[in-house]
């Protein structure tokens, strides 16, 4: 919905409620209550996402079970826990755009990311270089630092960090070209953020992978912010690999479990080298307890540990809620409301805050991120005080994202009038 069709007035908004074809998925969730029992205002589903209501039920079948059947559970269950972490790959699968084979649920974003540098960071003299983004959350960064020691590099000459011109906040698509043909054929690997935590920048994807796959170099994606926040294709785009978490805007609930994508161009590399652990045997012969490691073919084959279950059963019901409403249905609700809320801040002309996500909402997800010149932290102690929950990053910067699954144009117009009056 295009800026010129919102207007100002809380009936506006309840309008738009009333005419949302998503509506009806708020109610599978719990909003956070008020002292006076109302729901409260939550835009931070970038940071945890809210509680499906059916989770505590997936989360008790599998409570009962284990009280009745116990290790027999695993193959008789009412979900068998042994091929349980197969239930969600279809529905994992859509969200990032990958087949079958190319995509499993495990460990965490972080250690996915080791994992998968071991296999697809292969520096040599020439070719050592790892591409992040300034600001990149700093786990990645550690983590690319400490893979580039781990080889005998130093991160001074092999961690190349893109930085947006002086004055400007976000990337230019033009720099990341730049920097690729500059110096592409020293990256070994190219490994960015979907979306960036900070600004709420979406970066070209699909144009990165190509520039990147020109210089040959290997380009991966951290979704933390992308996944289940905007439509992803990573088959389609040959993207190498990716990893994400889920407790984001996947409402998996804390610390649930990761997602991580190997394209199907690798998933039979058995020669790459990788850290290997019996969940990723070849499923056949793992109960044969063979001391040589037979990894499976695809995504599963990076597995290290059987699954954590309690966990999963809480991200299946998130990601059923998911297949219902549809990525592309989300996302369309997403630009709408992220919009109106654009919108209700544009029409102060405060120079106490600045949004610095970019302005076109094909370069963004749903999160605002808004410079506050002074008092930021104090700001976001008011809203929290008064239940509208959102958050602030160091320095001065609040984000603010409304979640097409859960949020209502009414939540965004009381975050933006709440948020205007304290400034003032
Ligand atoms: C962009 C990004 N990368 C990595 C992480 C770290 O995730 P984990 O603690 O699951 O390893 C986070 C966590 O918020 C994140 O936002």
């Amino acid at each position: 919905m295009a800026a010129s069709s919102f207007d100002t007035s809380l009936t506006f908004a309840a309008e738009m409620d009333a005419r949302d074809p998503l509506a009806r998925f708020r109610d599978e969730f719990h909003i956070p209550p008020t002292p006076d029992g109302s729901a409260s205002v939550y835009l931070c589903g970038h940071s945890l996402g809210l509680q499906p209501k059916r989770a505590r039920e997936y989360v008790e079948i599998e409570l009962e079970d284990w009280a009745k059947l116990a290790v027999e559970a695993h193959f008789r269950g009412r979900n068998p826990w042994m091929p349980y972490h197969r239930s969600l790959t279809a529905s994992m699968g859509g969200i990032v755009g990958a087949e079958p084979a190319e995509v499993v649920v495990m460990n965490s974003l972080t250690a996915n990311l080791h994992l998968m540098m071991v296999s697809f960071y292969r520096p040599t003299a020439e070719r050592h270089k790892i591409v992040i983004e300034a600001g990149a959350f700093p786990s990645d960064r550690y983590a690319v630092a400490s893979q580039i020691r781990f080889h005998g590099f130093d991160p001074a000459t092999s961690l190349v960090e893109l930085k947006p011109r002086p004055s400007e906040a976000t990337m230019r698509q033009e720099e990341i070209q730049g920097l690729l043909e500059r110096e592409g054929k020293s990256i070994a690997l190219v490994m960015l953020g979907g979306v960036n935590y900070a600004t709420g920048q979406l970066f070209d994807m699909p144009a990165i992978t190509r520039a990147g796959h020109a210089q040959g170099c290997v380009v991966a994606f951290d979704l933390a912010h992308a996944a289940g926040n905007v439509p992803v294709r990573l088959h389609d785009w040959g993207v190498d690999f990716a990893v994400w978490c889920t407790y984001k805007y996947l409402n998996g609930g804390p610390g649930c479990v990761g997602g991580c994508f190997v394209h199907e161009k690798h998933g039979r590399a058995f020669d790459l080298p990788r850290f290997a652990g019996w969940w990723g045997h070849d499923q056949d012969t793992r109960f044969l307890m063979g001391p040589e490691f037979h990894p499976m073919p695809g995504a599963e084959g990076w597995q290290l540990s059987n699954p954590p279950i309690l966990a999963l059963a809480a991200l299946r019901a998130s990601l059923e809620i998911f297949a219902a409403a549809g990525i592309e249905q989300l996302r369309k609700k997403s630009i709408s409301l992220t919009g109106y809320l654009e919108y209700l801040l544009d029409q102060t002309k405060s120079d106490r805050f600045s949004v610095i996500t970019p302005r076109d909402p094909e370069q963004r997800g749903a999160q605002l991120s808004i410079r506050i010149r002074q008092n930021g932290r104090a700001v976001l102690d008011r809203l929290l005080a008064e239940e509208i929950y959102c958050d602030c990053r160091e320095p001065d910067i609040l984000r603010a994202a409304p979640m097409p699954l859960y949020n209502t144009y009414s939540d965004v117009h009381r975050f933006a009038e709440r948020f205007i009056a304290l400034l003032a």
